[in-house]
Order: structure tokens, then sequence, then C-alpha cells
């Protein structure tokens, strides 16, 4: 997917917190967005979510403003906190899958999309007994139900230890190879094997895009 920023500036009530963004990324790209605490960078994931309302013309997917944009199944999130999930209740694997799918999505499908994250052993498994990794590829499993054309990940490996940041980031890479955009938010981008192709810094709301030359895999 085509994701289109131009000249966006964005804030909350007098606040202005992006100022005049712009940048562009094409099918296949993976673009880290960094910066400190605070600069934005969840903000701006959320205009490009539709979940924060803009003016028209500012944010395109694969060229549809995304003020008119209606197929937010092409996109996947993994938003920065689970907060709005309950770990009180108990739930496994595979029932948190069922309530995301859409109807086409067929039993063999689960098992390849599992597979593919590696936590296939877990569809039975309670949630609450799962690692901070390991319910972490729970949700990266979610956000890719539907088939996504560009996946967001936000701030995906805090509180995960290294050895599962490492394979966490192979099975991205992996996904990105595959044709899927993704735009990674992240603290560390020094210590994180994604093979990015693209970075934006936000510092004082103004935003810094430049693209990077990438790794042979
Ligand atoms: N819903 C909101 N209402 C008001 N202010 C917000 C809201 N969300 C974030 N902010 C403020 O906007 C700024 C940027 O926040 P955020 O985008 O979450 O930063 P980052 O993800 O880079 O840490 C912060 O000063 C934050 O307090
Ligand atoms: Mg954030």
């Amino acid at each position: 997917m085509r994701v289109t920023v131009s000249n966006l500036t964005f804030g909350y009530d007098y606040r202005t917190v992006l100022k005049d963004v712009s940048f562009k990324i094409n099918s296949g790209d993976f673009l880290a967005v960094i910066g400190n605490n605070g600069s934005g960078k969840s903000t701006l994931i959320k205009c490009i979510l539709g979940i924060n309302k803009i003016p028209p013309k500012r944010i395109f997917l694969d060229d549809i403003d995304i003020t008119e944009y209606k197929n937010f199944r092409n996109v996947g999130y993994v938003p920065q906190k689970f907060d709005d999930f309950n770990y009180e209740f108990p739930i496994t694997v595979n029932e948190i899958l069922q309530v995301s799918r859409y109807s086409k999505f067929t039993e063999n499908d689960k098992l390849e999309l599992l597979d593919r994250v590696g936590i296939l052993e877990l569809q039975n498994e309670n949630i609450n007994n799962l690692s901070g990794g390991q319910l972490q590829r729970v949700f990266i499993a979610r956000s890719l139900i539907n088939k996504p054309k560009l996946l967001i990940l936000d701030e995906p490996t805090v509180g995960v230890d290294k050895e599962n940041v490492d394979s966490f980031f192979k099975t991205v890479n992996d996904l990105n190879r595959n044709g899927i955009t993704i735009i990674l938010i992240t603290h560390n981008i020094h210590e994180s094997k994604a093979n990015l192709s693209h970075v934006l810094s936000i510092h004082n709301g103004e935003a810094l895009f430049r693209e990077i030359t990438r790794r042979d895999e």
C-alpha cells in the first residue's frame, strides 16, 4: 500500500503536535518513525488510521483520501498498549482470533497464520499464561487476519526480551519481503533488526524524512 502524507498539521485543543509533516512511501517499503516520548509518533499513526480527525487532502492510502477511505480492513494495527484489552477475562488465543475475523477466514488460514508468527502450539492457551513476547505475537496474528496491505506497529517490542525481539523482527521482515508495507514506531532504531527502507524522525513537531540503504537478506 502507498501512504502519502501531505502538509499535515495536527494538534489537540490549542497545542500543535505535528507541523506541516510530509512524506511518501510505496508498496513494500518499511518505515521507522522515531522521536522522543511525546513527540507525536502515536498521534501521526492515529491520523493515518482515521482515528484522529483531519481535514481532506492531507493523507492518502493508495491515492484515496483518508477522509473518504472505507477499507480499513486493509490496514493492520498493533497499538502501543493493550489498554482496551481485558486480561481478567479468560480467553484463548483461538478465541481472540475468532472475534477479529471476517467471514472468509478459514480454519486452515488460521493455522497457517499461527504457524507464520510462530505460535501454532499456543492456540488453545489462555492468554493470561503467555509471556510478553508470545502475547505480542498473538496481537500480530490478530492484525494480520484480514490480510492487510499496510501493517502499523506502535512500539511493539517494549517489554519483550532480546531473543524474542530478534525473532519478532525476522517475522516482520518476512512479511515485508512478501510485499506488506510496514510502519514501525520504535525507540531504538539502531538495536532493531528491522530491514528499514525509510526513517521519519519527529522533533518539536517537525518531521525529517530520509531513505536508507536496505540490507540484502
Ligand atoms: N488524546 C489526546 N488529547 C490531548 N493530548 C494528547 C492526546 N494524545 C496525545 N496527546 C499529547 O500529544 C503529544 C504527543 O503524544 P503522542 O503522539 O502520544 O507521542 P509519542 O507517541 O511520540 O510518545 C503529547 O504531548 C501528548 O500528551
Ligand atoms: Mg506513542
